[in-house]
C-alpha cells in the first residue's frame, strides 16, 4: 500500500513512524512534512488548506491511501475532494468536519444526540454579552466559535478578564461560545469511526496550559501521558457507550457520516461523571504521539479499515503493556510570539518527534514553530515512561526553549482521582 500523510506536526511524524514499521506499507510520502519526517517518508510540497491541492499530490504520488493529519484540510474539503478522485482517505467529510469546525454546530449535534456536556450560549453582539456572562461563572469558560488551535479558549474566575477575551472576539468578528465550568480530571479519547462502528484507542491525557501546575496561558498542547492508571476499567466502554457512539449515529442520521479518527475530550465530573467538552475531528496532538507509541497492531490495517467501512471486521487492536509520556519542547516565547530559526542540537535521537523544525542547507535542524519537538518516553510504569521522556529531553539543545517538567507527574504519583 502507498500511504500519504498530510501535515507537519509531532503527530503526523508519530503517524510516518508507526506506518514506516508497517509491512504492507511499500512506500510512505508525508506533505509537506519536516525535517525529522523526512528520516522516514518521502517529503512532498502542499498547501494543506488547499484540498485541490491535497488530492492533486495524491493523485500525482498514486496513494492507495491519504492520512489527513490537521483539521484545517477536513474543514476545507479535503477528504471529499480525496474520496471523490477514488482514493481512500482517513479524514472525515467537511461536512462531518463541522463537529470540530464549528463548536455551537457541535452542541447541536450534542443536543440531538443526548450527550452529557456543559450547558452553552452563543453570542454574536456585543450588546449581549453582560446579560449572557450573567448567565454562568465564576467560573467563566468563554471559546472562540471556530478552529483557534486549543487557543481560543480562556476558562477563568475572574469576570473582567473572561469579558475582555469575549470581547476581542466579537471585536474580531468571531461569535463568543460561554460555557457553563466542568470540573474533574480531563480525557481525551481518540475512537476510529468508519462511519457507523466505533473503536477506541487507549485513553489518554494531555496538558493545555503552557507552564507547570497548570499554569499560563492555554496552548496547542504541552505533553501527555497513555493509558490512564488511574481511570476505571470501564471508562472507555461508557465514554464510547454515552458520548461518541450517539454522536456517530446522530451524525449519520443527518446524512453526514463520520469517517476517521473522532476524538472527545472530555471532563469527568464529580457530581455527573463523563461530560464532553469538545470534539475533534482529527488526532489529537500530542496525545497521538504517545498513543501511537504504544500500538502494535499495523497502522496501515486499522487507518484503511476505518476509511473503507469494515472497521467491525478489524480483530481487536495489539497494545503494548507499558506506558507512554510525551513532552514538548517549545520555542522561546512560545504560545505567544516565539522565536524561529535557532539550532536544535540531539534532535535526531530515538523517541524525538519533530514538529516546527527544518533542515537548513548546511545541514542543521533549525526551529520553525512554537511547538518544536515531541520527546515520547516508554517504560512499565509512568515513572519509569516519564524518566525516559525526561532524560531523552536532557539530551537536546535548543536556544531559550521550554518544556514542562510535570506531564504525568500526579497520575505517576497516584494523586488524581476521577
Ligand atoms: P477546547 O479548545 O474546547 O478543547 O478547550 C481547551 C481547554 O480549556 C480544555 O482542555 C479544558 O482544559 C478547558 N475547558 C474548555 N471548556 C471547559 C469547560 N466547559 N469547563 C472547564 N474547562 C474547560
Ligand atoms: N491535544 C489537543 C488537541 O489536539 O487539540
Amino acid at each position: 500500500m502507498r500511504v500519504l500523510v498530510i501535515g507537519s506536526g509531532a503527530r503526523e511524524h508519530a503517524l510516518v513512524l508507526a506506518l514506516s514499521k508497517d509491512p504492507s506499507v511499500v512506500a510512505l510520502a508525508c506533505a509537506p512534512g519536516n525535517a525529522g519526517i523526512a528520516g522516514a517518508a518521502e517529503i512532498r510540497g502542499v498547501d494543506v488548506a488547499d484540498a485541490a491541492a491535497v488530492v492533486a499530490l495524491a493523485v500525482d504520488w498514486a496513494a492507495d491511501l491519504v492520512v489527513i493529519g490537521p483539521e484545517t484540510p477536513l474543514v476545507a474539503g479535503a477528504a471529499d475532494a480525496v474520496r471523490a478522485a477514488g482514493i481512500a482517505c482517513f479524514g472525515p467529510s467537511a461536512a462531518a468536519a463541522r463537529i470540530e469546525g464549528s463548536k455551537a454546530f457541535a452542541k447541536d449535534v450534542m443536543a440531538a444526540a443526548g450527550v452529557p456536556t456543559a450547558s452553552s450560549e452563543v453570542v454574536d453582539n456585543p450588546a449581549r454579552l453582560d446579560a449572557a456572562l450573567n448567565h454562568f461563572g465564576p467560573t467563566w469558560v468563554v471559546k472562540d466559535d471556530g478552529l483557534a488551535a486549543g487557543k481560543g479558549v480562556v476558562v477563568t474566575a475572574d469576570r473582567a478578564v473572561a469579558r475582555a477575551h469575549a470581547m476581542t472576539l466579537l471585536d474580531n468578528g468571531h461569535p463568543v461560545l460561554l460555557e457553563s465550568f466542568l470540573d474533574g480530571p480531563e480525557v481525551s479519547l481518540f475512537c476510529l469511526v468508519d462511519g457507523s462502528s466505533v473503536v477506541p484507542l487507549l485513553p489518554a491525557q494531555d496538558f493545555k496550559r503552557v507552564g507547570d501546575g497548570d499554569t499560563g496561558p492555554n496552548t496547542g498542547g504541552m505533553g501527555a501521558y497513555a493509558p490512564l492508571p488511574w481511570a476505571s476499567p470501564d471508562l472507555v466502554d461508557t465514554i464510547v457507550t454515552t458520548c461518541v457512539q450517539p454522536v456517530v449515529d446522530e451524525l449519520a442520521r443527518r446524512g453526514t457520516p463520520f469517517t476517521g479518527l473522532l476524538y472527545a475530550g472530555l471532563a469527568l465530573t464529580s457530581s455527573s461523571g463523563p461530560q464532553v467538552i469538545e470534539f475533534n475531528c482529527r488526532f489529537g496532538d500530542p496525545e497521538t504521539q504517545s498513543v501511537l507509541s504504544l500500538l502494535r497492531t499495523p497502522l496501515s490495517t486499522v487507518l484503511l479499515a476505518a476509511s473503507t467501512g469494515t472497521l467491525a471486521a478489524l480483530p481487536p487492536l495489539d497494545w503494548s503493556p507499558d506506558y507512554a509520556v510525551t513532552v514538548v519542547v517549545a520555542a522561546e516565547g512560545y504560545p505567544n510570539r516565539p522565536r524561529t530559526g535557532d539550532v536544535i542540537g540531539g534532535s535526531e535521537a530515538e523517541g524525538v518527534l519533530h514538529a516546527g523544525t527544518r533542515r537548513r542547507e548546511d545541514g542543521a535542524i533549525v526551529s520553525t514553530g512554537g511547538r518544536v519537538l515531541s520527546v515520547v518516553g516508554t517504560g512499565e510504569s509512568l515513572a519509569l515512561a516519564r524518566d525516559d521522556a525526561y532524560r531523552k529531553i536532557a539530551a537536546i539543545h535548543l536556544t531559550g526553549s521550554h518544556h514542562r517538567t510535570d506531564i504525568a507527574l500526579k497520575a505517576a504519583n497516584g494523586a488524581i482521582t476521577p
